[in-house]
């Protein structure tokens, strides 16, 4: 018996390989909900955690053991790999089938078993919608799926929403970059798989009758175009619409997704850019942060901040430069006058990150409603003179009276301009969204 992997476990040797999975006894099994599916599939207990064995022939052990490893190194959410058993033989010395080991992916539920439970009509759009960005992520990366199904997916409850990773990578290819006929033939196998085995739920009775499936179906196809163009497409801005950028970042964030860098290129008169935003792991802003300005802060803050960091590096023409250099400049030029310009009196009133954050905000707020960018410096004033000075102090938040004047202080909030509406509801400085790492948005 030969057993690949990066690291060996020895208690994996102590298994009983030499019996066929199915009849592993259950003394070693962990009963954990499964998925359907045409191979054997068996949770074991081993040295305090659980693996997942999987009995299948050798070369596609192999090829998908190599490619569930891949799919790990470009950070792609999917099982890990553990090893491949091969060369195992019974008491009688005949050959059984090949093994691959997984990690049990913790936490995680196939889709019968969370529908096996009470489901609203919502919950199974979340789980579709946690799927599209599975797809995307991983047509983002070169990976043309070939299977892509409900029972093919792992399902996280994440802080509310769903995380879906990848289970099954047999048929899966690695490629430098999709084409457009593999990434639509992946999305049509998705909608047409999740239409059949939500119609096998309705028959099992797991699924109301009255439930759509096929619009449901279509669903998968709707929300992994829209994520796709919003992450692919390049748009232009002119030099007075940076508060695009901001937008265009807001959506994406809101889509679950954050921007990791900024491309620009500049047309012929010089006057009109391009973005093109990227894909990085979410939830890692607060250290980020940390190491590049050296300031303690809270996650949505901070996510705001680097946002605005990327843009000031994006801006200036300074992708080149390290980031730490160009967070120092921003600090000095962008951050630090900021809070300089608060007076004294205010400042207690909020931290200086949430000041800040708050002075982003406002500043975006105006420049959408007069449809171009405003100097920092008039947005700060404009943000003290008709919001902060309206705040109570921090520390008098917690009582509901003040609560209310606050509120009542931005519904005073008057522009000079005319043709400027203001809906207090459109200012969210504390309620900012989520790191996409804390609480995806689907
Ligand atoms: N690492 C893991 N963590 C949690 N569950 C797992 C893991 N590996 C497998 N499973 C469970 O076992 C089920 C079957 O696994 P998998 O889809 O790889 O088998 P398969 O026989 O190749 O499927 P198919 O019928 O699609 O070919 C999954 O749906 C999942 O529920
Ligand atoms: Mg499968």
């Amino acid at each position: 018996m030969q057993i690949t992997a990066a690291n060996v476990d020895p208690a994996l040797l102590d298994l009983p390989w030499e019996l066929p999975l199915a009849q592993w006894p259950t003394e070693v099994l962990a009963a954990l909900p499964r998925g359907i599916s045409r191979h054997v599939v068996r949770f074991v207990n081993l040295s305090n955690r659980v693996i997942a064995v999987k009995e299948i022939g050798e070369s596609v052990a192999y090829r998908e053991y190599q490619l569930l490893r891949d799919l790990k190194r470009l950070g792609a959410p999917c099982v890990e790999p553990t090893a491949v058993i091969t060369g195992r033989t019974n008491s009688q010395n005949e050959e059984l089938n090949c093994a691959l080991v997984t990690e049990h992916l913790k936490f995680s539920l196939p889709y019968r078993a969370l529908f096996a439970q009470y489901m609203r009509p919502e919950t199974a759009t979340r789980l579709i919608d946690s799927l599209a960005v599975l797809l995307v992520r991983l047509h983002l990366i070169g990976f043309y799926w070939g299977d892509v199904s409900l029972s093919n997916t792992l399902f996280r409850r994440d802080a509310g929403a769903f995380a879906a990773y990848l289970v099954d990578a047999e048929t899966g290819e690695l490629h430098p970059k999709l084409t457009d006929g593999q990434r639509n033939y992946d999305v049509d196998l998705a909608r047409t798989n999740i239409i059949g085995e939500l119609m096998d739920l309705q028959a099992g009775s797991y699924m109301p009758e009255d439930v759509d499936v096929v619009e449901i179906g279509n669903r998968i196809q709707e929300r992994y175009e829209a994520l796709w163009s919003e992450l692919t497409a390049e748009e232009s801005f002119s030099y007075d619409e940076r508060w695009r950028v901001t937008e265009r970042i807001k959506r994406l964030n809101e889509l679950g997704f954050d921007v990791g860098e900024l491309s620009m290129a500049t047309d012929l008169d010089g006057t009109v850019m391009r973005i093109q935003p990227k894909v990085v792991d979410a939830g890692h802003y607060h250290r980020q942060i940390m190491r590049l300005t050296g300031l303690d802060v809270e996650e949505a803050q901070a996510q705001r901040m680097l946002n605005d960091l990327e843009t000031y590096r994006w801006w200036k023409g300074r992708q080149e430069e390290p980031i730490e250099l160009v967070a120092h400049a921003w600090l000095a030029e962008v951050f630090e006058p900021v809070i300089a310009q608060i007076p004294p009196k205010l400042r207690r009133k909020l931290e200086p990150a949430q000041i800040f954050h708050e002075v982003l905000e406002h500043r975006w707020f105006i420049a959408e409603q007069k449809g171009h960018d405003i100097p920092l410096e008039e947005a700060t004033n404009s943000y003290i003179k008709n919001i902060l000075e309206h705040r109570p102090d921090e520390a008098a938040f917690l009582d509901p009276v003040e609560d209310e004047e606050m509120f009542n202080g931005y519904a005073a909030w008057d522009e000079d301009d005319d043709d400027e509406v203001f809906e207090p509801s459109m200012i969210r400085t504390n309620h900012t969204p989520q790191s996409a790492g804390d609480s995806p948005a689907f």
